[in-house]
C-alpha cells in the first residue's frame, strides 16, 4: 500500500542502475545527478567495441539530456560527480559481475526493446538478464529495494481494464527459457541439412552464378544465416502468440517480472514493478521535446508525414497509450523512494485510463500537423498527407497482399526486358515502391498490438503514489497524466521534436537519382587505378558481334551468311553457357577462331574491323580514360576476350589485360593460353595488381556493365555501373553506386580523341557521356 504521505528524497542512497545508456536510463541518471545530489550511482555498462565502460560514460554525459545539468554544475562539477558519485560496473546482463554489498536501491531498466528479435536473444537479455541480476544481488549481501522496469503490455493480448497487479498466468517460464535457449542449436542443425543447403545453393546460383563460385558460396552461406535468424524470429513471434502474447518482447518482459517476483520478492526482497506504456518525448524535463532517437510511435508518425501510409489497420477508437518520458522517470524515482512494506507493488505509468488519446484523435493531430507543416518531396513539391478511413485491419492487410503481388509481377517482367535507361529508371522506381510497401507491412505488423486492441491500463496505484507526494514535488517531479494537453503536447512539443530530429524533411533519394549525377573532379594521385571493362562498357558490342565483324571484314561477304547461320544454330547452347558461367561461354565461343591465321587476324583488326569498333565505342569512355590519365591515374582496359581484338581502342589506356590465344604453326588453335579474366578471376587479378603496383583500391575506380562485374567493382572505392544489365542496376541502386549511360560516339570523334585531340571530337547528337 502506498503511504498517505510519500517520500521524494533518496538522501545518500547507493543506487544501482542498469540500462543507464538507454532512453529511459539516461534520463533517470540525469535526475539522480541533478535532483538527488547526495546519491552514489553504480552503473552496469557493457563494453562496446573498443570502448570501455568508462569511455561510454564520458560519451554519455555529453548527450543533450545532460546539457542543463552540465551547465549548472560546470565542467569541474561534472568531473567531481564522475570521480565521487558514479561507479562503473563493467558487464552485461548475460554475465553480471559480483555486485557491491551496500546497494540501497536497484533500478533495473536494461532490456532488449525490439518487438521481434530472435527468440534466444530476447530470452537471454530479458529473462536470463533478470535471473542473472537477481542471483547476483542475492549473492552480494545487499538488501536493496528493487524497481523493476517492465511494460504495460506485459499482460498479453486482452480486452478491457488490466489491473496493476501480479500477472495471472501459470506458464512454466523456466521451461520456456530453456526451450528458447536451445532453439538456436536446433535451427542451426536444421539449416545444415543437405536438402536445405541445396535450396540455398540453388537460389545463390541463380542470383550469383555469373559472379563466380566464391560469390555463390558466400551468397549461399548468407542465405543460410538469414534463414536461421528468420526462423528464430518466427519461433519467438509464434511462441508468444500461441501463449496469448503479442510478441516475444512482451512475453519475455512478462517472464522477467516472474523472475523478479520469484527470485527477489518471494525471497524477502522489496520489489516495485513500474510498467510504462509507449514512452515518447519529454513534456518539460530536461527540456520540452527531449527524446533520444525515434521511439515506438515515431516511425509511424514520420511515415505518415512522408505520405507512405495511405491507410492503416488500426481501430479508430482504440487508445494509443503514450506517456512522456519525464513522467516515467518521475514515477520510477517516486517508486524508488517509497519501498512497499510487504508484497510487491505494481504501477501502470500510462495515460489511457485517466486521459485517453484515442487513435482517431491522434490521427487528426498528425494529419493537422503535416497539413500545416508538409514534408517536401524530392522536387520542389510537398507531400499531401492522406486521410485515413479506418476500413479495418483485414481489409488493409488484403490490400497490402494484392499490392505486393502486383509489384513482384512487375519486377519479374522488368528484369526480363533488355536493360535500357528507361527500364533501369522503372526498376529503381519499383524498388522505392517495394521498400515503401515493406515499411507499411512492417508497421501494420508491429503496431497491431497497440492500435487494434481494446486494453485500458488501470492506473489507480500510480495516481495514489502521485497524490501522496508533497505539493512541491508534484509540481517539479510529478506524473499526473490528467495534466497533459494532448493537442499542445503533440503539435507544439512532440511532432516538432521528432521532425527536427530526423532532418527527414528530405525524403531519401530515389535509387535512380545517381543516374546522370554530375561527374566529380578527379583527384590527382599516382596510386589510383581506373579499370574499364571492354565489352558492353567501353565498346557497345559482344563476342558474337566481334566475330561476325572479323568474318565480314576479313573474309569477304561470302563467308558472312554461313557464319551467321552457324552461330544461330549454336545460339541456345551459347546462351546456356553464358548464363552458367561467363568464362565457359568465352572459352566455347572463341573456339570459332580455330584455324584462323594469326597474322591475318591482326591485319583485319587493323583495317575494317577497327572502323566498326570505333563506331561502337563510347566517347564518354575515352574521355573518362583521358581524364584519369590527366589526373595521374593508371588506366587499364580489361577483357575476358583476346588481346588482339582490343587493338582499335588499346592506345586510350595505359595497359590492356586480356587473354591470349594459343598459336601453332602460325594459326590460332581456338584454345586460350590462360583462363579468361572475368568475374571472380578479375577480382583476384585486381587485388594482386593493386598490391604489386601499390595502388589504393579504396581510392580507385571501376567501370563495368554486367552483374558478372559486381564482384570486382565492389573492391574499388568508386564503382560505376555503366549501361548496367538489370541485376547490376538493381545492386547499384541498392548500394547507391553511380549509374552512367554511355552511348557510342562517331568514328571521327573517337578517332580524334584517341589521337589526343579532343577539340576535333565533336560529339554526334545523343552521343556522349553521363
Ligand atoms: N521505450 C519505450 O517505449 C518503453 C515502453 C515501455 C517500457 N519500456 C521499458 O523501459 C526500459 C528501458 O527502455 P528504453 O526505451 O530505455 O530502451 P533502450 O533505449 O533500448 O535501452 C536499453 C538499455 O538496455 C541496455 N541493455 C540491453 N541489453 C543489455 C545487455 N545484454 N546487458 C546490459 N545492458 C543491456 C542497453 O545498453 P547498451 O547501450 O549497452 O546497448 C541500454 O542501456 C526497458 O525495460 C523497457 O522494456 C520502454
Amino acid at each position: 500500500m502506498t503511504p498517505k504521505r510519500a517520500k521524494t528524497e533518496l538522501g545518500s542512497a547507493h543506487v544501482f542502475l542498469t540500462g543507464g545508456t538507454g532512453f529511459v536510463g539516461q534520463a533517470v541518471l540525469e535526475r539522480l545527478l541533478g535532483s538527488h545530489p547526495d546519491t552514489t550511482i553504480s552503473l552496469l555498462v557493457r563494453t562496446k567495441g573498443a570502448a570501455s565502460g568508462e569511455d561510454r560514460l564520458r560519451t554519455l554525459l555529453r548527450k543533450p539530456v545532460f546539457r542543463a545539468w552540465r551547465e549548472a554544475v560546470g565542467e569541474a562539477g561534472v568531473d567531481d560527480a564522475v570521480a565521487r558519485r558514479i561507479r562503473i560496473v563493467e558487464g552485461g546482463l548475460g554475465s553480471v559481475p559480483a555486485l557491491p554489498a551496500d546497494i540501497d536501491i536497484v533500478i533495473h531498466s536494461a532490456s532488449t526493446v525490439s518487438f521481434d528479435p530472435p527468440i534466444d536473444q530476447a530470452f537471454d537479455t530479458n529473462v536470463g538478464g533478470a535471473i542473472g541480476l537477481y542471483e547476483a544481488l542475492r549473492a552480494s549481501g545487499s538488501t536493496p529495494h528493487v524497481v523493476h522496469v517492465s511494460t504495460c503490455y506485459v499482460g498479453g493480448l486482452r480486452k478491457g481494464v488490466v489491473p496493476e497487479a501480479r500477472l495471472g498466468h501459470r506458464i512454466d517460464w523456466r521451461a520456456e527459457y530453456a526451450a528458447a535457449k536451445s532453439a538456436r542449436e536446433r535451427v542451426e542443425l536444421a539449416s545444415r541439412q543437405p536438402a536445405q543447403l541445396r535450396a540455398f545453393m540453388d537460389r545463390a546460383r541463380a542470383e550469383h552464378g555469373k559472379e563466380g563460385p566464391q560469390s555463390v558460396a558466400r551468397a549461399s552461406e548468407e542465405a543460410r544465416v538469414a534463414w536461421v535468424t528468420e526462423a528464430l524470429v518466427d519461433a519467438g513471434r509464434t511462441r508468444a502468440e500461441s501463449l496469448g502474447w503479442t510478441d516475444v518482447y512482451t512475453l519475455t518482459k512478462a517472464f522477467a517480472e516472474r523472475a523478479a517476483e520469484e527470485l527477489w520478492a518471494d525471497a524477502g526482497g522489496s520489489l516495485s514493478v513500474v510498467r510504462p506504456a509507449i514512452i515518447e518525448s519529454a513534456v518539460a524535463h530536461p527540456f520540452p521535446g527531449w527524446i533520444d532517437g525515434f521511439k515506438v510511435a515515431d516511425p509511424l508518425i514520420l511515415a505518415y508525414g512522408r505520405g507512405l501510409l495511405p491507410e492503416f489497420p488500426g481501430l479508430p477508437d482504440s487508445v494509443l497509450d503514450l506517456i512522456p518520458v519525464d513522467y516515467v522517470v518521475n514515477a520510477i524515482l517516486a517508486a524508488a523512494a517509497n519501498p512497499p512494506k510487504g508484497e510487491p507493488e505494481y504501477f501502470h505509468i500510462a495515460s489511457g485510463a485517466s486521459n485517453p488519446l484515442p487513435f482517431h484523435r491522434m490521427f487528426e493531430n498528425v494529419n493537422a500537423y503535416f497539413t500545416a507543416n508538409p514534408m517536401p518531396t524530392p522536387g520542389d513539391g510537398h507531400v499531401r498527407v492522406p486521410t485515413w478511413r479506418f476500413p479495418g485491419g483485414s481489409k488493409v492487410e488484403r490490400a497490402l497482399r494484392r499490392r505486393r503481388s502486383q509489384l513482384d509481377r512487375r519486377e519479374r517482367w522488368l528484369t526480363r526486358l533488355p536493360s535500357t535507361a528507361r527500364t533501369r529508371a522503372q526498376l529503381a522506381e519499383l524498388s522505392t515502391k517495394k521498400s515503401d510497401l515493406e515499411t507499411l507491412e512492417n508497421f501494420s505488423e508491429l503496431y497491431r498490438a497497440y492500435v487494434q486492441t481494446e486494453i485500458i491500463f488501470d492506473d489507480a496505484n500510480a495516481r495514489a503514489l502521485h497524490a501522496a507526494l508533497p505539493a512541491k514535488a508534484r509540481r517539479d517531479r510529478g506524473f499526473d497524466v490528467t495534466e497533459i494537453d494532448w493537442e499542445h503536447y503533440l503539435q507544439e512539443v512532440h511532432f516538432p521534436a521528432i521532425t527536427t530530429l530526423t532532418r527527414a524533411f528530405s525524403r531519401r533519394p530515389e535509387a535512380s537519382a545517381t543516374e546522370g549525377r554530375p561527374v566529380k573532379q578527379l583527384p590527382e594521385r599516382t596510386d589510383v587505378v581506373a579499370v574499364f571493362d571492354l565489352e558492353g562498357t567501353v565498346v557497345d558490342t559482344n563476342l558474337v558481334e566481334q566475330y561476325l565483324w572479323v568474318r565480314s571484314a576479313g573474309f569477304g561477304w561470302a563467308a558472312w551468311p554461313a557464319s551467321v547461320a552457324s552461330i544461330l544454330t549454336k545460339l541456345p547452347a551459347y546462351l546456356r553457357a553464358e548464363r552458367r558461367d561467363r568464362g565457359e561461354f568465352i572459352r566455347t565461343f572463341l573456339r570459332r577462331y580455330a584455324g584462323m591465321p594469326a597474322a591475318h587476324l591482326e591485319n583485319i583488326v587493323g583495317g575494317g574491323y577497327a572502323d566498326r569498333v570505333l563506331g561502337h565505342t563510347a566517347t564518354a569512355a575515352l574521355e573518362r580514360a583521358a581524364a584519369h590519365r590527366a589526373a595521374g591515374h593508371r588506366t587499364v582496359l580489361v577483357t575476358g576476350s583476346i588481346g588482339t581484338l582490343t587493338a582499335p581502342v588499346a592506345s586510350a589506356f595505359d595497359e590492356v589485360i586480356a587473354s591470349e590465344m594459343h598459336v601453332k604453326d602460325g594459326q590460332l588453335t581456338g584454345y586460350l593460353a590462360r583462363p579468361p579474366i572475368v568475374d571472380e578471376a578479375r577480382a583476384n587479378w585486381l587485388r594482386q595488381y593493386a598490391e604489386r603496383g601499390g595502388y589504393d583500391l579504396s581510392a580507385s575506380y571501376g567501370y563495368g556493365d554486367s552483374h558478372a562485374d559486381l564482384v570486382w567493382l565492389e573492391l574499388v572505392g568508386h564503382p560505376h555501373a555503366v549501361n548496367p544489365d538489370s541485376r547490376l542496376a538493381r545492386e547499384a541502386g541498392r548500394r547507391r553506386w553511380r549509374i552512367d549511360t554511355w552511348k557510342s560516339g562517331s568514328r571521327a570523334a573517337n578517332r580524334a580523341l584517341m589521337a589526343g585531340d579532343p577539340a576535333d571530337a565533336i560529339p554526334e547528337e545523343g552521343a556522349g557521356g553521363s
